[in-house]
């Protein structure tokens, strides 16, 4: 409130602008309308602090509950990645006990899964890759369930129907993982990782262009592991002996770079300075 013995315009104007409630000229005549002005004056600056009250306690409580919000939403993410973790775990389970009821096939995803991870370290893959492929590694003989045990222990070259159903298990991978949707990046990697790059690899015949650099480390990683372990039907190739055949075969099967990162990747784990 402004009280003023220059009652021009321009001081009314002046006094509004910087945020007066009532502007009272000098000599004052009326002493109960001024006492109505000032009445009025506190009553508008209570209310100007409450109402700045009430929107600081608005603002905290927005504050808070959006903090709430965001608590609550990383706890869930972490529970999400938890359950993932938890199915990759089982499924992972599941491929032991299969690989453990054949003597030879015992091991095998997780040694895949030692030389994919140090493949695509190797080749400089990002986290999200790299998890792409151990992943799908550990899970990409999954198919097999549908095949006898029998057929995988048995000694010599598989009966063409007994053949025909062993060529089922990357499709078969694709529809038991079909209902975790997490998967969906990691299902394309485990379809085919028996596909070659001119097109002679099964299920669906796919060639170069369709199979990713994460599809072939993963296709490198499954035959060199396949070549070096015991196998019923033919006799355990030598390291060197995997590599060369690896590299005979580079560029027509597999990636050229992908074979390279496998010769690194070897090495390294040799050196020891690659763990699991
Ligand atoms: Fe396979
Ligand atoms: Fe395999």
């Amino acid at each position: 409130m402004v009280l003023t013995g220059h009652g021009t315009m321009e001081n009314a104007v002046q006094a509004l602008r910087i945020g007066a409630y009532d502007f009272v000229v000098k000599p004052i005549l009326d002493l109960a309308q001024l006492r109505i002005s000032v009445a009025r004056s506190l009553e508008k600056r209570r209310l100007q602090k409450l109402n700045h009250r009430y929107r600081r306690h608005l603002e905290t409580m927005v504050g808070e509950q959006t903090e709430r919000i965001i608590e609550q939403n990383r706890r869930l993410e972490g529970y999400a990645l938890e359950l993932e973790t938890m199915s990759v775990s089982v499924i992972s389970s599941l491929m032991t006990a299969l690989e453990e009821k054949d003597g030879y096939t015992a091991g095998h995803s997780r040694r895949v899964t030692h030389y994919a991870r140090a493949m695509a370290q190797e080749l400089g893959l990002g986290p999200r890759l790299v998890w792409l492929v151990e992943t799908a590694a550990a899970l990409h003989d999954v198919g097999k369930l549908i095949v006898d045990v029998g057929f995988i222990k048995k000694k010599g070259p598989l009966s063409p129907e007994e053949w025909e159903i062993m060529r089922r298990h990357p499709v078969a991978a694709d529809r038991f993982l079909a209902p975790f949707r997490f998967l969906d990046d990691v299902r394309p990697l485990i379809r085919r990782h028996h596909e070659r790059l001119d097109g002679s690899g099964y299920p669906d015949g796919l060639g170069g262009p369709d199979l990713s650099l994460a599809t072939q480390i993963l296709a490198v990683a499954d035959s060199y592991d396949a070549m070096t372990s015991r196998r019923s039907y033919r006799r355990t190739l030598k390291r060197g002996e995997a590599v060369t055949e690896m590299e005979r075969v580079s560029g027509r099967h597999f990636k050229p770079e992908v074979i390279r990162a496998l010769v690194a990747a070897l090495d390294r784990l040799k050196a020891g300075s690659v763990m699991e």
